[in-house]
Formats: structure tokens, sequence, C-alpha cells
């Protein structure tokens, strides 16, 4: 059996040309464009290219888009007063900190300070608690584009067992609040788990969110299952490896997803998703 390859590049150009049409009669209907503003602190060379293709998103589904170049040297109090000027800017609907920032500053503190109406990443504790509670507002975009990718495979969800590979606060916990909203009995292995593969076999979906290329081999897998792999780690030359030994786990998986080309534009896509839905709430006055 071969695994069919969940196309998370198409069905992220699906969902930025359906936001295109939405941002176009908000903006026929007099209403301006969606902003997103992105807050660089410091010159990682990961981080510069992470916020360019969000730029080239935004200029793609018509959003306005301010980038906020900072440096490094930036104290807590001046980068959680540029926050507060993002939080009260008329043009601005979604207000993303780009991560990690320099030690010297206290990350935790800074996302409290978001508007949890402007947080399109979704790393708020409003908006984990809102998740938590089953009544979404903005959810974390890497969980929320697996869940597109998920619901495009047809897949009844509800039921399923689901093992999620890596507990981190942004990425694995959100992933596991998600697939328990839709039904799924879930299991969550961290580095404390005593065999993580034990779970992996026992999962009708197998998500892997661990950056450990190689980690999942084919006998993780149950026959049949969807097999996500959000793991993405920059290799010799910049290549980039997902957690998932694609070769053979695709002889095993009924769904797979590639790396790069899966999880990774889904990610995107749900901040442009989250960025039109906050502005459209915006514009409501809710
Ligand atoms: N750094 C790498 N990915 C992300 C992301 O999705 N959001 C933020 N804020 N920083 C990141």
């Amino acid at each position: 059996m071969t695994a069919r390859i969940l196309d998370g590049k198409r069905i992220a150009a699906a969902c930025r040309e359906e936001i295109r049409t939405q941002v176009a009669q908000r903006v026929a209907a007099g209403v301006r464009p969606p902003g997103l503003a992105v807050v660089l602190v410091g010159g990682e060379e990961a981080s510069e290219v992470y916020v360019n293709a969000k730029r080239r998103d935004c200029q793609e589904v018509g959003f306005h888009s301010r980038v906020e170049r900072l440096p490094a040297t930036i104290s807590q109090v001046e980068l959680e007063g540029r926050v507060a000027a993002l939080n009260a800017a008329a043009d601005i609907d979604g207000v993303l900190v780009q991560l990690p920032l320099p030690p010297h500053i206290d990350a935790d503190r800074i996302t409290d300070q978001i508007d949890p109406a402007k947080d399109v990443d979704g790393f708020h504790p409003y908006n984990i608690g809102r998740l938590a509670l089953r009544r979404p507002a903005l959810p974390p975009c890497t969980s929320k584009g697996v869940m597109v990718l998920l619901d495009s495979t047809g897949i009844e969800c509800r039921g399923a067992t689901a093992t999620v590979i890596g507990a981190s606060n942004h990425v694995g916990r959100p992933m596991a609040l998600e697939l328990l909203r839709v039904g799924c009995t879930v299991e969550v292995a961290h580095k404390f788990t005593k065999d993580a593969a034990a779970s992996a076999r026992r999962a009708d979906i197998l998500i892997s969110a661990v950056g450990k290329p190689g980690l999942i081999t084919a006998d993780w897998i149950k026959p049949g299952a969807i097999v996500i792999d959000i793991g993405i780690t920059r290799g010799a030359a910049g290549r980039l490896h997902g957690d998932v030994a694609f070769a053979e786990a695709v002889e095993v998986a009924g769904w797979i997803t590639p790396v790069p080309g899966g999880v990774g534009p889904m990610t995107r896509a749900a901040l442009m998703l989250n960025t039109l839905q906050a502005a459209n709430e915006i514009a409501q006055g809710r």
C-alpha cells in the first residue's frame, strides 16, 4: 500500500484564493483591508525567512502588512510599548511577535501583552483557554492548519484514536486540544513517555511535532493511519527534514504529509485565516 499525499501546498493555495476573494468583497464594500503587523527583534536569518514569507502571503491575499524591525538590544519595557502601540493601531488587526526573542526578553510577558482580539498567532492564554473550552476564538496556526488538512481527507475524526508526539505550548498541546474538540481519543507522548512507539502504533491519526529527523519509522505506524509531520529541521545545505522517515512511512500509512510542502504552508495559510477573522470581528465591533 502506498499512502495518499496530503498536499499542503495545494490546499494552502486554495485557502489563500478564498481569502483573497473575501478581502476583495470587503474592500468593494468600502471596508479597509485587513492589516497584519509582524514584529521582528534582532536579525536572525531564519526569522527573516519566515517574516518575508508572511509578507508575500499578505500581498497575495490583499492584506495591508507592516514589519517592525527592532534592535536585539531593545528592552522589555520598550518592546511592550511597541506591542501596546500596535494593539491601539486602527489599521492593524493582527499582531505577531516573531519568536524566538533574545534571552533578556520575557517572551511570555510579551505574549500576555498582545490584545487577544489581535493575537493571530493564537498563543495568548485567553485564546489557548478558549480552545481548551471548545469555544475557539483565534486558535494557534499550526494545529489549525493541520485540522484543515485532516478535514480534506474526508475521514471521520470522531471516535478515532490520535497520538501527538511532542507537548510544546505552541504546537503539541494545542494540537491535542483540537483533536479532542473534534472527538478523537487523544494520547500525547513527550520526553518522559516510556514507550512513545507503542502509543504511535495505536493511532489512526499520528502527528509528530518533535524536530528530530527520522524519529517516526515505519514500525511506529498503524497500517492505513493518517501521518502528519509537523517537525521541521533544517539540515546541511539548508535542506528541510521532517520527523517522519518518509520513504518507508509512505508504504504503511494511508495518508501522509510531505516535508516540505505539508504542514508548513498550512501554518501560514492559517495565519491569514486568523487575520481575516480578527479583522472581520474588529470591523463588526466585537
Ligand atoms: N517563529 C517560528 N514560527 C513562529 C510562529 O508561528 N509564530 C511566531 N510568533 N514566531 C514563530
